[in-house]
């Protein structure tokens, strides 16, 4: 097992020499380039069989690199990447003339984040300059929390990956949008949307139709295979209870209810918290998913506003085929 600085030394050089390493963040597993490097990114592309529309988040070591991606910031970024940086939030910004159109999808402007996990510090501060990565998954998959997650579904196609152990948050950065008039959430997440709010004093708005495209937008992101369905306890137990249930194969996810005569594997109970829950929500599903199950019933959480980035991933992989 080499030591941690040789694998940030190894880390870096691949992303000097145009490779593409996956590395772990406080949300999920990104898949890393050179943003300098229009080729590499070209390949990250390529390699999460992604649109290349899409646009790249790019990770910096710290906010103050933000002035060499972006242009006419405004003091509403430098109040909130203050606060929530380095740490599970991505600011929309006017991109700066020279940012690669590669990873902004062809946009004018740019999404920037400082992740705050160790590893993803040390890669970004030996490297120097911003790394595009998006999860470390095909397009439409589960986000990958684990360093196995990545191996399994991008290994043979990427040059090395970081393993950092369980991603602490578990679920997506807070997209903020900040390029223009007003401030928009595109995408709930880590940094809850009362936060935001407190730190700019006024309300913000959700992604309107002249946001720019968000992938993660789509109905299906994030979904499991197995057609994923949410529904409140009581219908979850009408579920259980009714005739078909002996035959079909349901896996469940519950808030706290044991499992009555299921098998373990097919039941899990999570935790109670929106943190921990998050936390492992993605890895949850993505182990129900491999027991090829006929349906994954998913117990609806709590409806409060700290929820909603559950609720939103939740809703998305429910949406699959729909
Ligand atoms: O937590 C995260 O954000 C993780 C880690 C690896 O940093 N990254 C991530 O990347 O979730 P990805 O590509 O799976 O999702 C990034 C989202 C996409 O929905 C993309 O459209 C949006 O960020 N995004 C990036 N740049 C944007 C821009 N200029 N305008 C609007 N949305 C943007
Ligand atoms: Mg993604």
């Amino acid at each position: 097992m080499p030591s941690l600085d040789h694998a940030i030394t190894k880390a870096v050089q691949i992303l000097r020499d145009g490779g593409l390493v996956g590395f772990p963040t406080e949300t999920v597993y990104g898949v890393g380039a050179d943003v300098g490097n229009d080729r590499a990114v070209q390949q990250i592309y390529h390699v999460k069989r992604r649109p290349t529309g899409h646009p790249l988040i790019v990770h910096l070591a710290g906010a103050s690199a933000i002035t060499r991606y972006a242009q006419d910031i405004p003091a509403a970024a430098w109040q909130l990447a203050e606060v929530f940086w380095p740490g599970p939030m991505t600011l929309v910004l006017k991109a700066a003339a020279h940012t690669s159109r590669v990873a902004t999808g062809g946009q004018d402007t740019v999404g920037l984040r400082v992740p705050s996990h160790p590893l993803a510090q040390a890669l970004l501060g030996v490297f120097g300059g911003g790394i595009a990565a998006p999860s470390a998954n095909r397009f439409g998959q589960l986000s990958p929390t684990r360093a196995e997650h990545v191996r399994e579904e991008l290994g043979g196609d990427i040059d090395f990956i970081l393993d950092g152990g369980s991603c602490e948050v578990g679920l997506e950065s807070t997209i903020v949008d900040l390029s223009g008039d007003q401030v928009h959430i595109l995408r709930p997440g880590g940094v809850t949307r009362a936060q935001i709010e407190a730190v700019l004093g006024k309300p913000t708005g959700n992604a309107s139709r002249n946001a720019p495209r968000v992938p993660g937008s789509h109905a299906s992101h994030y979904a499991p295979r197995t057609p994923l369905t949410v529904l409140p306890r009581q219908q979850l137990l009408q579920h259980l209870l009714s005739p078909e249930a002996t035959t079909a194969r349901y896996a469940i996810v519950s808030l706290d209810l044991p499992p009555p005569c299921f098998d373990g594997a097919r039941w899990k109970v999570m935790a109670s918290t929106y943190h921990d829950y998050g936390k492992q929500l993605f890895a949850t599903l993505r182990e129900l998913d491999k027991l090829q199950c006929e349906q994954i019933l998913v117990e609806l959480p709590p409806s409060t506003p700290e929820w909603a980035a559950v609720h939103d991933r939740l809703a998305r992989a429910a949406a699959r085929g729909q």
